[in-house]
């Protein structure tokens, strides 16, 4: 299995951190858990809240506010920070001016539900409404419950800087996109984070322009479907054919912003996420394949190898139509790694349809898999129209024979790089040795290898002598 995405596990829930800004007095404890892009919505927060005099803590014990930015994608995610507010309630009762908050998506799923539900929240704020953070703190200050879970049609947060958290210096998120129209049935991520709209080029031109001053090495460029990346001057995804001629024809879409980026920054690494397999199309794979500084990696979710499954979650493709944007990609840059996100026992799913994902997996040869059980989400078409028929035991023993797979690919993959050399971009030290630094290379494979005079944020070049099931090991030469 892949271990890492767009976002490294090992940062969900962890106290999120940045340099401290002077005279700045109270102080901030944020959490995040959930996707890549609720971890820049993070930045984007203690942004904000940067200037309203907050500095970040990893001390929940000192607070003045803890911020909690939620994920609904699967029941679990939403149990995991349930726990988390056991956790600061019992911190309140030692510091009663404390304020807690809720952020993100399951604010905008439970709204005010979550200030009756769990007595400790005092704030909860959607994820198009961070901007009016400073008014709602100003209510709660005043002893009222603050809540603002208003969607927007506009909001990008374009010109707010990003503070970057937890950060290694040499990688960053860059957000494109908000939102999602796609509408898959299961997916309750259109209902929280709303309709799809696009960040302007030149604002996000902007902000690479000054991560790169910074000496950032690589960006990744975020929205939870990228390739439908349309800006038209502003405005929703769905309103583009009401705009006017001039508008539509001017129009910047994701494989000319990927060449602008790639153009304005040749020193710098660029990737995205997530690609989806019904708005991918074969401009952006020729980009990728012009431009030298765009690595040769794609996560293109699937979530089944069936094509009646993936009517029945709204996919707008067929399998066949699948394996054709997989073939195209293989043909047009033969060193393209893939990933997948695939989802076992969604309603109704036979055994059938399980083993035709089985030979998805094996037709494509994933290099990683993100691999989960369905679980229904309240609210979602899936839940209102469909029932959740298939027994747990079925789905998680479907669900380890998929991961089964996966593993062997992913090794299979790793295996290929040895007796080669690859060009390593230096992310820190190797959690397991001081001695050795970690690096992704292009095709997002972690490499490890001894420490010598290079820096963090060096490109360097390794000979690969071995490998583990998710690490290469080697030398620099
Ligand atoms: N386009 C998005 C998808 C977000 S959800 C992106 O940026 O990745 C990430 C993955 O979670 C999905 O691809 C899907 O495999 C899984 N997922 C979504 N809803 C789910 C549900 N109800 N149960 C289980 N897994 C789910
Ligand atoms: Fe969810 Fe489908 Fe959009 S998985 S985020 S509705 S592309």
């Amino acid at each position: 299995m892949g271990s890492e995405k767009v976002i490294d596990e090992k940062n969900q829930g962890q106290a999120l951190l940045t340099e401290e800004k002077k005279g700045n007095s109270k102080k901030l404890y944020i959490e995040s858990y959930g996707c890549a892009m609720n971890l820049n919505d993070s930045e984007i927060v203690a942004s904000i809240l940067s200037e309203q005099g907050y500095n970040t803590t990893h001390l929940i014990e000192e607070a003045d506010l803890v911020l909690v930015n939620t994920c609904s994608i699967r029941e679990k995610a939403e149990q995991t920070v349930r726990k988390r507010l056991e956790k600061y309630n019992a911190v309140k009762k030692i510091n009663p001016k404390m304020k807690v908050g809720v952020l993100g998506c399951m604010a905008e799923r439970l709204k005010a539900k979550f200030l009756e539900e769990e007595k400790i929240v005092d704030l909860v704020v959607g994820p198009d409404a961070y901007r009016d953070l400073p008014n709602l703190l100003e209510e709660v200050q005043s002893g009222r419950d603050a809540v603002n879970v208003i969607l927007s049609k506009e909001e990008t947060y374009g010109d707010v800087s990003p503070v970057r958290l937890n950060s290694n210096g040499v990688s960053a998120f860059v957000s494109i996109t908000r939102g999602c129209d796609n509408m898959c049935t299961f997916c309750v991520v259109p209902f929280t984070r709303g309709r799809e709209r696009s960040r302007e080029p030149k604002s996000i031109l902007e902000e690479i322009k000054q991560l790169s001053e910074q000496n950032y090495k690589e960006v990744t460029l975020l929205g939870q479907n990228v390739d439908s990346y349309l800006w038209y001057g502003g405005g929703l995804k769905k309103d583009f054919k009401k705009a006017s001629e001039i508008a539509q024809t001017t129009a910047v879409g994701f494989a000319e912003l990927l060449d602008m980026v790639a153009d304005a920054f040749p020193k710098i690494r660029i990737r995205f996420s997530t690609s989806n397999p019904q708005d991918m199309n074969l401009n952006v794979i020729h980009t990728m394949a012009k431009h030298e500084n765009i690595c040769n990696y794609v996560h293109l979710p699937v979530q089944s190898g069936s094509t009646s499954v993936l009517k029945r979650m709204n996919r707008q493709h067929t399998r066949e139509e699948y394996i054709e944007l997989i073939d195209n990609i293989k043909k047009i840059i033969p060193d393209c790694s893939l990933s997948q996100d695939m989802m076992t026992g969604f309603c109704g799913e036979t055994e059938e349809e399980h083993q035709e994902t089985l030979s998805l997996l094996e037709y494509v040869k994933y290099d990683y898999g993100f691999m989960f059980a369905y679980s229904e989400r309240p609210g979602t078409p899936a839940a209102k129209n469909m029932e959740d028929d298939i027994p747990l035991a079925v789905k998680k023993r479907r669900l380890a024979e998929i991961i089964l797979v996966q593993q062997k690919h992913s090794l299979y993959h790793l295996e290929q790089f040895v007796g080669k050399t690859v060009e390593i971009l230096i992310e820190g030290s190797s959690k397991k040795s001081d001695a050795h630094w970690k690096g992704r290379n292009s095709q997002n494979a972690v490499a490890v290898f001894p420490k010598g005079d290079e820096q963090i944020g060096d490109f360097v070049n390794v000979y690969i002598e071995d490998c583990t099931s998710a690490t290469l090991l080697g030398k620099r030469v």
